[in-house]
């Protein structure tokens, strides 16, 4: 069996190579640092769904269990088929992934090099930029504006000065839980410079509950220099089963394409399938559940006069006053694991939204240590 120690062992070992680590990772590495995982702990550290996957998923991969000993490539051309029409695609605007963790690091192989950089936020999820990084390519890091928002002038007029490079904007932003607007996508869409790629992450645009926010999906019917990355990790609750996809205009859906390691897991394309069936039920049941939960706990931040940042994910950052890195080392000993720290917003602590039961031991192990 593999315990949480040799797991994070391997993950310690994994983070040398140039490879794009996902959420459970970055979170895993950061929980084993403060605290031996205890049993019972509430992992509020990986921005994952409670929920996990649907039942109907569950049914679909109990029945494909006992076939997964062949490797089903003959499916993949209805499962692509059937990814990309959920989304109003064609199969060949679309690359699967083993998460999206996958199309994301092939995305930075491909569009960045050591004299075309990635650039994005600061705090921004992780991911990409450290993978740029291991590969030697360039990284610019621009700040956020006052509200936490990312400022898409800043990144445009970036790109500009480096002759092109691919741009990375995650919406909603990881950590902070804050929207890019329609208007300033649109905006850098339409102003993208010379031999620069936009690759929109919204691994938690189905949480966002805004008018003036919208997919960027639609950029790709029109043909244009973007690529959206999408996961069933967050919303579909399939975080172990490690399934995503890139939305692209098929001659850079071909070269995503090109560079992918293989098909993903049968059992993980049959969950897939089954909860796309009934994604119209799904997710806003899921939708709805999450933002009552995570009002109650702003609610509660707010009659105790406590700050954070207004969330459109399934997690927040709430400002602790002090260095967020007190909270991190002392909940993990009380049974409720954070998230880890985001510099440079050192006062932030991002914590995910569990069960109302998870949410219920947070507020009590929170305010232990909020009040000292
Ligand atoms: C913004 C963002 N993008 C991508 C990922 C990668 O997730 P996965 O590989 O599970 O799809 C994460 C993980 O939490 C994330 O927060």
């Amino acid at each position: 069996m593999t315990t949480r120690r040799r797991f994070f062992a391997r993950m310690g070992a994994a983070a040398a190579a140039a490879r794009l680590l996902p959420e459970a990772a970055y979170a895993q590495r950061a929980a084993a640092k403060a605290v031996g995982a205890g049993a019972g702990m509430v992992w509020l550290n990986a921005n994952e769904n409670p929920a996990g996957p649907p039942a109907v998923s569950l049914d679909a991969m109990r029945e494909v269990l006992p076939a997964s000993g062949r490797y089903h490539y003959n499916e993949f051309g209805d499962i692509y088929t059937a990814v990309a029409k959920s989304e109003g695609l064609a199969p060949n605007q679309i690359v699967l992934g083993s998460g999206s963790s996958e199309v994301l690091h092939t995305a930075v192989d491909l569009f960045t090099s050591p004299t075309r950089p990635l650039i994005t936020v600061t705090p921004a999820y992780e991911g990409p930029r450290d993978c740029a990084r291991h590969l030697g390519h360039g990284v610019v890091l621009t700040r956020l504006r006052d509200d936490y928002t990312a400022d898409v002038h800043k990144l445009a007029e970036e790109a500009e000065k480096a002759g092109g490079g691919m741009i990375y904007l995650c919406n909603p932003n990881n950590p902070t839980s804050t929207i890019t607007t329609a208007d300033d996508v649109d905006w850098l869409v339409n102003h993208l410079p010379a031999n620069t790629m936009l690759l929109v992450d919204e691994a938690y645009i189905h949480y966002v509950d805004r008018p003036d926010v919208r997919s960027a999906l639609p950029y790709i019917q029109q043909g244009r220099n973007v690529i959206v990355a999408r996961t069933f990790s967050k919303i579909y609750g399939m975080a172990g089963l490690r399934a995503g996809f890139a939305a692209a205009r098929p001659d850079i859906a071909q070269k995503l394409e090109s560079m992918a390691l293989n098909v993903i897991s049968i059992v993980s394309a049959r969950a897939v399938l089954a909860a796309l069936a009934h994604r119209d039920t799904v997710v806003p049941q899921r939708k709805a559940s999450l933002i009552q939960t995570r009002r109650e706990l702003t609610a509660w931040l707010r009659e105790r006069d406590v700050k954070f940042i207004e969330p459109n994910a399934n997690f927040l950052m709430i400002d602790v006053g002090r260095n967020a890195r007190e909270f991190i080392g002392a909940m993990p000993k009380l049974g409720v694991a954070p998230g880890r720290p985001f510099p440079p917003l050192d006062n932030l602590l991002r914590v995910s939204i569990g069960t109302p039961a998870d949410m219920a031991k947070f507020r009590d192990v929170f305010w232990k240590v909020y009040k000292g």
